[in-house]
């Protein structure tokens, strides 16, 4: 925060009161003081101005403060905030779950509202167990996850996140074993998860897989095929299939969500990060009309036994809503095809820098791997000396950017990418 002066605003102070996320607090640097943001750019308290090559964690699909989100925010910030969901609702949120309904493929048509992505992955876990359980197939209790895959990071999803992704640090020994397998997408892992199937699928409830594209466990792409093997499987074994698109929904792909370039839908999908456009946190757990159906009953032990208490706030649902309106009305999806493009060709130089090991794109989605782990922090603060706020984690350095963006400010990370890896 040098370059603040005597101006220095007096929150800052409070900087030191923060507790960081993934964050050694010994050795991390100060976060950097943010005053606002405006389209693809993050202003910093001391005047600097950072280009967002990753879109705040890939939620601000539009850009930051879009005038329509703030505005439909502001308009139900007047008439009413938030209230409880149980035994009541509103318009903003029946809106959003009709059109979500619609907008989805397949029968994913009953939507169950929470407030993180992690939460909604806990939510399609319980509602997978206790859809066998209200079947009377209560041994149906375990998931099939995938290596490289990443849920969220509480305990549930935990659990079928692959732990060589870093995130559970100590916890192994809290976290309830699931069973851990290479997504088949050839044919010894093919084999591998049809023999344990043949074994033990009375024990397994579903499986959970990012469609596509396997983000904070690597930026890992995936073809088609393996989500439509999965289907054939989990509906041969009269499991679950479980799509989190919590970070490939709404376009990061390259079509509205990933699964429709699959062809197939899931029996359960969640969504969460770029569902409000980034303003508000808001996630949700869209099930197929056969499970909502698994849980009518003329008994009230049978009924889906989770209630978040901000469940289906009215402003996030609103500002939802809103970032509906924006695909629906700008050109979005050739957006991301345009900016597919120009990462390709401007990140295509890296494969010849030494220690890099891959360059691959896909949608909006651009990542150089390394060949081995680097020092981050040193790498980050290069990045921000070049004017460009990109995270790199493990051995990956990778854009994701809003929808929205400049073709000179793109150039100006592929750029940063290039220049700092060098
Ligand atoms: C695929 C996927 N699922 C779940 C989550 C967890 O979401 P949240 O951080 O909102 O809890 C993430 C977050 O990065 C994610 O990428």
């Amino acid at each position: 925060m040098e370059g603040l002066g005597r101006d220095r605003p007096s929150w800052l102070e409070g900087l030191a009161h923060l507790w960081l996320p993934y964050a050694q607090m010994k050795t991390a640097p100060h976060p950097l003081a943010v005053s606002r943001t405006e389209g693809c750019r993050i202003h910093l308290a001391d005047g600097r101005v950072l280009i967002d090559g990753i879109a705040s964690w890939w939620t601000a699909c539009h850009g930051y403060n879009h005038p329509h989100i703030r505005e439909a925010v502001r308009r139900q910030l007047e008439t009413m905030p938030h209230v409880m969901m149980a035994g009541l609702a509103h318009e903003p949120a029946a809106t959003l779950a009709r059109r979500l309904a619609v907008l989805l493929p397949g029968e994913l048509d009953h939507v169950f509202f929470s407030d993180s992505g992690s939460v909604a992955v806990e939510i399609a876990l319980k509602m997978a167990v206790q859809f066998f359980s209200n079947r009377g197939q209560g041994r149906r209790t375990k998931f099939a996850y995938f290596k490289g895959g990443y849920h969220g990071d509480t305990l549930g999803a935990m659990a079928v996140s692959d732990k060589g992704t870093g995130f559970q640090g100590s916890f192994a020994g809290l976290l309830p074993s699931q069973f851990l397998f290479d997504l088949p997408r050839d044919e010894n892992s093919d084999a591998v998860l049809e023999q344990f199937l043949d074994r033990h699928a009375n024990e397994i409830a579903g499986f959970i897989v990012e469609p596509l594209v396997q983000g904070a466990g690597g930026m890992v792409f995936h073809p088609p095929a393996v989500l439509k093997r999965l289907r054939d499987l989990a509906s041969r074994h009269d499991l679950l299939l479980i799509f989190d698109e919590i970070f490939t929904g709404f376009g990061r792909t390259g079509s509205m969500f990933a699964m429709e370039e699959a062809g197939v839908s899931p029996d359960i999908a969640t969504l969460s990060k770029a569902l409000t456009g980034g303003v508000l946190p808001l996630a949700a757990t869209i099930a197929s009309r056969r499970v909502y159906e698994g849980f009518l009953s003329d008994d009230p032990q049978a009924a889906l036994m989770h209630g978040p208490t901000f469940m289906g706030n009215a402003l996030a649902c609103a500002a939802a809503n809103a970032s509906l309106d924006l695909f629906e009305r700008e050109p979005r999806l050739k957006q991301v095809a345009a900016i597919e493009q120009r990462l390709a060709q401007e990140l295509a130089p890296c494969r010849g820098l030494p220690g890099v090991k891959d360059v691959r794109v896909k949608g909006a989605i651009g990542v150089v791997e390394l060949e081995k782990s680097f020092d981050l922090e040193a790498l980050r603060q290069g990045f921000v000396d070049a004017g460009a706020w990109i995270r790199p984690f493990g051995r990956i350095v990778y854009l994701a950017p809003s929808f929205t963006i400049a073709e000179d400010e793109l150039a100006a990370l592929t750029g940063a990418v290039r220049r700092v890896l060098a």
